[in-house]
């Protein structure tokens, strides 16, 4: 499944007309040659569209944390341009940054665009963008190049960096742009990323995937395993440190495997060719103002000893692990690649839970995967059981062209909707339970933002992931706080700031 290139980059910047240019040569190199195209679009901007007005932008996100913190920086990028952000409805330029990882996240995509289709006819000038994992599928891009001609530019995972210089080369040649490369050519990291909270933020270890589980999809669309030098990520975090972050999430398919293949040179690991995620963790716990540090995702096959270690001596890692089982037949994981039996995930999650005793343990599972049959639903349950998961993702099976498991003998949708609802059924009953094991207790929370349905209410996250709503200022945003937890329910509490229980944090 290897995308073709459909366009490539030097063809783009020919043809700049004159009132647009700066006074240098365009940049060969990045990340100068972006900041350049930044300058002639706020140019472009500012001569032909602004109208003494202010342009919006809405950068519409699917999928996981990766793509989330691939919008904050283009939502950056967008804003250097000039644009301010909006809502969907009353933007100049949308963005979609799309997921593929099951089918109906591809849907959802064609919906929102077909109803912008009628917005397009209306205003020539508005801009509809898109990007993200679906845009790596050849079919997909053949598919919006024949039945959405309406939309303006598109591109990849392995280009993101190049928003500047596609929407230039859009505004100025009017007509559409499409680049989508097969795999990464150069690596740009986007700085300045317009955060959702100033007081955390993502930060990617590592980028794409080398473990092939038969049903996914990820490591064609974002490539083989690459992970960032330390040097570099240690650095991005004390600039969002600096620039106000206190809790960050290290980002990654897989940290487990976090430096098996470096991207650059790195005296660290020159200096010590074991460094790994437990080390890696180690330096960013180190790094002064700093006060939580999360990471996702953990693969259970790589999960070691040190790295409990590691986060059991270090109280700024947070007492929160996903670990995604996906099934708990031992027969169902050989099949997906998952590389471990129902034992094995099992005995990691007992080793954990004596190392971490209030760890929250969440999870990902899949039913419907090809060949399942009951007895494998009654496996997963009994370790969603065993292992007592705070909260478990589920999804229903989706084949994804292209995929081994893609090939093989589906089950039909009914039972699989059956099987499900049984499933979901025992993993809500868990989570209630676990959930319900800080009643009464006062925790430290950082409070994120007011709730939008409790009218004077705020809503925090304990360390464990747990959400909090209790009442309080505003002013309190981005502070940690101790929190009584009066009232479990069920996925949440509802709280009281400024108390004192029995228990202290
Ligand atoms: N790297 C992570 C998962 C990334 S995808 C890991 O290995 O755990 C997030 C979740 O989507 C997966 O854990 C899996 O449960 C689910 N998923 C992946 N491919 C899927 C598919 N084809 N159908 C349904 N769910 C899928
Ligand atoms: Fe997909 Fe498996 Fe890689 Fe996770 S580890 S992204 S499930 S291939
Ligand atoms: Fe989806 Fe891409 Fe993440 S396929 S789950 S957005 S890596």
């Amino acid at each position: 499944m290897r995308p073709e290139i459909y366009k490539m980059n030097e063809r783009i910047i020919t043809n700049i007309p004159e009132e647009y240019r700066v006074d240098e040569p365009v940049p060969s190199q990045e990340p100068e040659r972006q900041a350049f195209f930044v300058s002639l679009c706020r140019n472009y901007i500012e001569q032909n569209l602004r109208e003494g007005r202010q342009l919006k932008y809405a950068i519409v996100t699917f999928g996981c944390q990766m793509n989330v913190y691939d919008s904050e920086r283009l939502k950056g990028v967008l804003e250097k341009i000039g644009y301010i952000e909006a809502s969907e409805e009353t933007a100049d330029l949308v963005i979609f940054n799309t997921c593929t990882v099951r089918e109906n996240a591809n849907q959802r995509l064609y919906g929102h665009l077909g109803q912008l289709k009628p917005r397009k006819k209306a205003n020539p000038h508005f801009m509809i963008g898109l990007c993200g994992c679906m845009m790596q599928e050849p079919s997909v891009v053949a598919k919006i190049n024949t039945s959405y001609p309406f939309v303006d530019f598109l591109f990849g995972t392995f280009n993101l960096h190049r928003l500047p210089e596609l929407l230039f080369a859009r505004l100025q040649e009017n007509k559409r742009m499409i680049e989508v490369l097969p795999e990464p050519k150069e690596h740009v990291e986007i700085k300045g990323a317009r955060r959702k909270y100033p007081f955390k933020s993502g930060v990617n270890i590592m980028y794409g995937c080398n473990n092939f589980c038969t049903y996914c999809i990820v490591p064609y669309v974002r490539g083989r395993e690459r992970s960032r030098t330390p040097e570099d990520i240690l650095q991005d975090i004390r600039e969002l440190v600096e620039d106000g972050v206190t809790e960050i999430m290290l980002l990654g398919q897989n940290v487990n495997s976090y430096g098996t293949n470096f991207m650059e040179e790195s005296e660290i690991i020159d200096k010590d060719p074991e460094y790994g995620f437990p080390e890696l963790l180690e330096d960013v716990c180190r790094i002064p103002g700093l006060v939580r540090v999360r990471f996702m995702t953990s693969h259970p096959k790589d999960l070691s000893d040190r790295l409990i270690e590691v986060i059991a001596w270090n109280p700024k890692v947070c007492r929160h692990i996903h670990l995604p089982v996906q099934s708990g037949s031992s027969k169902l994981l050989k099949a997906m690649n998952r590389h471990y039996t129902k034992e094995a995930y099992l005995a990691l999650v007992d080793k954990i839970r004596k190392a971490l005793p209030d760890v929250s343990l969440t999870t990902d599972i899949m039913t419907g995967f090809p060949g399942e049959t009951e007895e494998d639903i009654d496996d997963t349950i009994e370790v969603v059981r065993k292992a007592g998961f705070d909260q478990a993702f589920t999804f229903i099976y989706s084949p994804r062209t292209g995929t081994p498991a893609a090939a093989m003998e589906q089950l039909p949708e009914e039972l699989v909707k059956t099987r499900f609802q049984r499933l979901l059924d025992v993993v809500n009953e868990v989570a209630h339970q676990r959930c319900g094991r800080f009643e009464g207790m006062v925790k430290e929370v950082l409070v994120e933002e007011k709730n939008a349905q409790l009218d004077s209410y705020l809503t925090g996250r304990t360390e464990e992931n747990i959400l909090v709503h209790f009442p309080g200022d505003e002013s309190l945003i981005g502070k940690y706080i101790p929190v009584l937890l009066k009232e479990s329910k069920g996925f949440y509490y509802i709280g009281e700031a400024g108390q004192t229980a029995g228990d202290t944090v």
